[in-house]
């Protein structure tokens, strides 16, 4: 039986609405590096949900936790990369629900900085309290996580699992409700053509995105940047899949196959493996707006919408937002990529 957003459990972790707030410094930049207008660029802060520096999973998060405590569970377990973001912010609102939580963190990124597997999220899990077990890349997930969850029940615990990047349809609901509370900003600034670009990565935000843009029927288009698989065409599919359960959860109109637009021309090497463009974003945000974007998503989220705008894909908007998903603790563990230079 569909039901609306308020009747799913949800726990109120976000500070909410998060701004929306237009970059004019980043605008004249632009222009001046290329002399082509430059469509009005908004910044929606989900950098600013709150929850232990903030980010996009806070509001995957409240409605997993919701159905966490819902079903009685006293055990959150998640799973990542070490420098996780979406493990942090689990950590975090684990915390703040009472919950204990255990991160199984999988060392699968090829990354060699000094600082990539002590510091920035890595440090604020064990901060926030979260038991972390750190696996090695190859290792037996389907093992781990079948021991894992023996052991949980054996000590009397009843664990919830959260997927990776909090991306099931429940997961995926937290973005739903995002995209109204956008639509009705950009209504209220009078705008009939923007974009909504963003980093995607596991793909519950655009699914819930894109589910909410069904929900609502009109709104800003949505558009993701792939900082996650080689495979693009793959990855939209499953975002389009997991839009689609989305979507259905809530009763709206299925979005049409082919419709997920996500870019791929923005991810490099993989996952995880700084970028020259998501290097320049960094400091060029930063510079500009004194807005601490991340080297894993944000940056790269960036250098694909900076991208986009210099080829034109925008000429016909009013206005371009980026989504900012956070993920700024990632910046101490990759401290090299922005030394001096
Ligand atoms: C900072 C940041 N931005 C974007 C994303 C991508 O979100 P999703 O996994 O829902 O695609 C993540 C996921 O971990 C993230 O941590």
């Amino acid at each position: 039986m569909p039901k609306t957003l308020n009747e799913f459990p949800r726990l109120g972790l976000a500070h909410l609405p998060t701004p929306l707030v237009e970059m004019h410094r980043l605008r004249e930049a632009l222009r001046a590096q290329d002399g082509r207008d430059v469509p009005r660029l908004f910044i929606k802060r989900d950098d600013c949900t709150g929850l232990a520096t903030g980010g996009n999973k806070t509001r995957k998060l409240e409605y997993l936790l919701g159905e966490a405590l819902a079903q009685g569970c006293n055990t959150v377990v998640t799973t990542g990369a070490l420098q996780s973001n979406h493990a942090r912010q689990t950590a975090a609102a684990a915390a703040a629900a009472g919950l204990s939580c255990i991160l199984v963190l999988f060392d699968s990124v090829p990354y060699a900085g000094r600082a990539y597997r002590k510091s920035g999220n890595l440090l604020l899990d064990r901060i926030l309290g979260a038991e972390v077990r750190v696996e090695p890349a190859d290792a037996d997930a389907g093992h781990v996580f079948g021991e894992l969850f023996k052991e949980i029940e054996s000590n009397g615990g009843k664990s919830y699992f959260v997927p990776v990047g909090g991306s099931s349809p429940t997961g995926s609901l937290g973005y739903a409700r995002a995209y109204l509370e956008l639509a009705d900003q950009a209504q209220a600034l009078d705008f009939r053509k923007t974009v909504l670009v963003h980093a995607s990565s596991s793909g519950g935000t655009q699914a819930g995105l894109v589910a909410g843009a069904q929900l609502r029927g009109s709104g800003p288009a949505v558009a993701g940047i792939n900082v996650y698989r080689q495979d693009t065409a793959a990855m939209a599919e499953g975002i389009h899949a997991l839009a689609c359960k989305t979507a259905a959860l809530l009763d709206a109109s299925t979005p049409p196959a082919g419709s997920i637009d996500l870019d791929g021309d923005y991810l490099g090497e993989g996952y995880g493996l700084p970028t020259p463009g998501m290097r320049e974003a960094v400091e060029l945000v930063a510079r500009t707006e004194g807005v601490l974007l991340d080297p894993v998503y944000t940056g790269k989220g960036m250098a694909g919408l900076i991208g986009q705008i210099m080829s034109g894909k925008y000429a016909e908007m009013e206005a371009a937002i980026f989504l900012h998903t956070g993920g700024m603790p990632g910046l101490f563990a990759y401290e090299e990529e922005f030394a001096p230079r």
